[in-house]
């Protein structure tokens, strides 16, 4: 979580060598069927999306977290990070899901899209663990462009700019009077924080 919404919205990291380009050509697959498939329903595109983006901290965390256990070796603060992001991710869905509900077909894709990430996530992050943080940081760098499209949606009148959730406003410490918009700020701030860790992480590695 971060109440720093002045930062940098614009960060993308150049495919440098191989495992970027595939890492970047596989999100941008991903991101076309979303675009497809959610075309401008935003609300409920982050209701879906936040489902998934909340695993692959939590499962990056857990394999960190059993390699230092076998090597009885420090984590230099990774594990506490990713968690914090898979938890700050839930947060997203438990805010989202106050603005738009799932329908049956959704719910659907929920439990289909969870299966299919957690078991390819794993797997990929046990192989190549620099390759599934640098996705991770993809999918960030869509994260934060897919919030702005929304952001502009609010802001233009096309989707009201309801009262910001009591969860929210607790969670990010907003105002009384917060809106949509700023729940949307806060939220792309945290996508943003977490693009960067990630690749971050998949530069050290
Ligand atoms: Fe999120
Ligand atoms: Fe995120």
């Amino acid at each position: 979580m971060t109440d720093n919404t002045e930062i940098n919205l614009n960060i993308h990291h150049q495919p440098t060598c191989l495992r970027d380009h595939i890492a970047f050509s596989l999100v941008k697959f991903m991101r076309f069927f979303a675009d497809t498939f959610f075309r401008k329903r935003y609300g409920h595109r982050a209701v879906i999306l936040e489902t998934v983006a909340a695993v692959p901290g939590m499962v990056g965390g857990m394999l960190k977290h059993l390699k230092c256990l076998r090597r009885i070796e420090d984590d230099e603060g990774w594990i506490r990070e990713l968690l914090d992001e898979a938890e700050n991710e839930r947060m997203h869905l438990m805010t989202f899901i106050k603005i738009a509900q799932p329908n049956f077909l959704e719910r659907c894709l929920i439990i289909f899209a969870q299966i299919a990430i957690f078991t390819c996530y794993l797997t990929l992050y046990i192989f190549t663990p620099k390759t599934a943080h640098r996705v991770v940081g993809y999918l960030e760098e869509e994260a934060v462009i897919s919030y702005t499209h929304y952001l502009n949606e609010v802001e233009r009148g096309a989707t009201p700019n309801v009262d910001a959730p009591a969860i929210a406003k607790e969670y990010w410490n907003l105002s009384e009077d917060a809106k949509l918009a700023d729940l949307i700020r806060v939220v792309r701030a945290d996508e943003c924080k977490h693009r960067d860790v990630n690749h971050r992480f998949a530069n050290q590695l």
